[in-house]
């Protein structure tokens, strides 16, 4: 029996012959970061994290009824218009994993067509945008077959079913900033789904931005479900776990306060405390190159020198985003185009902002 009854969709009897769904959903940055899990897709801490705008996944859904319903769910996947047979395990795995929450399933045919906004292989985690499209596009086909269900039973579905494809997926479906994993201070915060962070937000933090500086564009070298393995026997984790729910309750303060100094440290200190968890466990990797690390040498010099308030954070790898405040706008691109774009793989940056989540096209 599962533990969680209330994202079971009734049995109905009427299901839809055939149709298009077409909804997309944005890539999403940690701020206190979701490193460690445990089964099925539980995070061992919470993690806070600014929805992205234009990083982003658009999925186009075609359903039809299957004549006759087999044992396995049928379906095939295009990526960018073409056929995409490595993908399909982990969307196989998906549906089996939420076949119990959409009853349905079995009884179409489907064909999922997706593209992303950014390069596949730019190291932006596409699996968040990915899997938050996906089951957002799944949660309104059950919309159809079930139009009782509301528009927050909706949006809480959808997390709850995109966090069983991807932990920080369930992140993607709602903006501009979200919550996972349940926090003492946080009121309707849960480990089986993201919530909007459910504060006033100060304004310094209005249309905040993100520019994703693209130093290695490699295959990852660490896979998620590898580095967040590498957190069973870490030493340092039941620590790291402490730290991640003391720094929840500190950024809950700072984004109702808008201190952005107090930002800049608990941000920086979670992705250097993300890296340094990596370096530190069995096997042990450095998922930084050197250039990341004259990234970051210059944003510090640039903070100094400018009082900007500007800082970075770090995915699992090399790349770098830079946040700031939308009022500095112009005077950050210029920083970035004249002194750090010589650090990217091909020169390549994107600019992306604070965004507001998954939608139906
Ligand atoms: C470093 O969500 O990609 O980006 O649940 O195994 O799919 P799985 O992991 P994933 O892990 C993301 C880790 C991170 C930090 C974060 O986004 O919070």
């Amino acid at each position: 029996m599962t533990d969680y009854p209330q994202f079971i969709s009734p049995i109905v009897s009427e299901l839809p012959e055939e149709g298009v769904l077409s909804c997309s959903a944005p890539s999403n940055i940690a701020l206190v970061k979701y490193w460690g899990k445990r089964p099925i897709q539980l995070p061992e801490n919470t993690s806070i994290s600014f929805t992205l705008d234009n990083c982003k996944t658009t999925t186009i859904l075609k359903y039809k009824r299957r004549n006759v319903v087999g044992e396995d769910f049928d379906f095939d996947l295009l990526f960018e218009g073409k056929p995409k047979p490595d993908f399909k395990p982990k969307i196989q795995n998906f549906l089996y994993r939420i076949q119990e929450y959409l009853p349905f399933l079995k009884q179409y045919t489907f064909m999922i067509e997706t593209s992303n906004t950014f390069p596949h292989s730019s190291g932006i985690a596409s699996s968040a945008s990915g899997m938050s499209a996906l089951a957002y596009c799944l949660v309104q086909l059950e919309k159809k077959i079930n139009p009782d269900i509301s528009d927050s039973e909706l949006l809480q579905k959808s997390s709850f079913l995109a966090r069983l494809g991807s932990g920080s997926a369930c992140r993607s479906i709602e903006g501009p900033i979200t919550v996972w994993g349940k926090h003492p201070y946080i009121d309707g915060s849960s480990d089986a789904f993201a919530i909007p962070f459910p504060f006033l937000v100060h304004q310094n933090f209005n249309n905040y931005q993100d520019t994703i500086l693209l130093i290695d564009k490699g295959e990852k070298q660490v896979s998620s479900t590898v580095g967040h393995d590498l957190m069973h026997d870490h030493p340092f984790a039941a620590k790291r776990f402490e730290q991640a729910t003391d720094n929840s309750t500190k950024l809950k303060e700072v984004l109702i306060s808008g201190d952005l100094d107090a930002f800049i440290q608990i941000v920086e200190s979670e992705a250097l405390t993300l890296h340094a968890m990596m370096m530190t466990s069995l096997p042990y990797f450095i998922l930084m190159k050197p250039n990341t690390l004259l990234v970051l040498q210059k944003i510090w010099e640039y903070r100094a020198a400018t009082g900007s308030k500007i800082c970075f954070t770090l995915d699992a790898g090399a790349n770098v985003h830079i946040l700031y405040p939308y009022t500095e706008k112009k005077e950050v691109l210029g920083f970035i185009t004249n002194e750090l774009v010589a650090y990217c793989q091909n020169g390549q940056y994107i600019c992306d902002k604070i965004g507001f989540g998954a939608k139906l096209l």
